[in-house]
């Protein structure tokens, strides 16, 4: 796993930013190059980047299509909070060449939940998997909205969201957290691991602690994105805050093998 340390969210969001770029414009496949995205407060700053830099001719979408990993259920697309409204706010909607029917994003209005997460399982395999999936984590370690306790082989489905997820996520529905939904379509941490490619942005004090866990701690399904550590092409770029609670020699280490790194 690589830990790339930048000093601050702005220069994570540019490292990551640039990173993904790079990928797509390496991508010389006949098949589209296919990116899994998070939402949250954690890729704000990469979407930035990216829509600037595909504004300014530096990497093109127009052969990229892109899943997301998460929508709450129940949410129509028009909500200001549904996942839906906040990937084409904070990023598509400032794309020049995105073609829509290159976005997935689960429906949130299912009324077959199941067959929804199915078809959406079959529709990235008929793509040929995902090449780089993006996630952000939640201060309890979740990775898309896979709860602390969720199988590290899950699939994309239905999930429960935890009191504290609820309480957390309330500040962009009137500090209430009863007008959270309660429960969520997500992909399962086995989808993720079947990308090529991960890349964890974590971001800020309150992510310190999930942070070492990821890091140092157990591969273990009390902090579902430990599961990265099996994963062959896995990498968290972060800020400093984020690095609170790791070990000083952890820190140094990954300082070290990344100073000449500059992707
Ligand atoms: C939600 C999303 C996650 C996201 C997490 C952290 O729970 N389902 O995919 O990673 O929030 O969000 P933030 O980046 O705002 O801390």
């Amino acid at each position: 796993m690589r830990v790339v340390i930048q000093e601050n969210y702005d220069k994570m969001s540019k490292w990551a930013a640039q990173y993904i770029a790079a990928k797509i414009n390496a991508h010389k496949e006949d098949r589209p190059f296919v990116l899994g995205l998070p939402t949250g407060s954690s890729p704000i700053g990469v979407y930035n980047e990216l829509a600037k830099m595909n504004q300014a001719g530096e990497v093109s979408f127009a052969n990229v299509v892109t899943f997301n990993m998460d929508e709450y259920l129940g949410l129509p697309r028009e909500h200001d909070q549904s996942y839906w409204y906040f990937m084409h706010y904070y990023f598509f909607d400032k794309l020049v060449d995105m073609k829509p029917e290159n976005i997935n994003i689960l429906n949130g209005m299912t009324d077959d939940p199941e067959g929804e997460c199915a078809r959406y399982e079959e529709k990235m395999a008929s793509y040929g998997g995902i090449d780089l999936f993006m996630g952000g984590i939640g201060v309890d370690g979740h990775l898309a909205f896979n709860e602390p306790y969720t199988s590290l082989t899950s699939r994309t489905g239905v999930r429960i969201l935890t009191t504290d997820t609820r309480i957390v996520n309330s500040r962009f529905f009137d500090n209430d957290p009863e007008k959270v939904p309660a429960k969520a379509l997500s992909v399962g941490i086995g989808t993720v691991m079947d990308s090529k490619e991960v890349l964890v942005l974590i971001n800020g004090h309150n992510k310190a602690r999930a942070m070492a866990a990821v890091v140092e701690g157990n591969v273990s399904q009390k902090w579902t994105c430990s599961a990265i550590q099996m994963h062959n092409g896995a990498i968290i770029a972060c800020d400093e805050a984020a690095c609170g609670e790791l070990m000083v020699d952890t820190y140094k280490y990954f300082l070290d093998i990344e100073k000449d790194e500059r992707l």
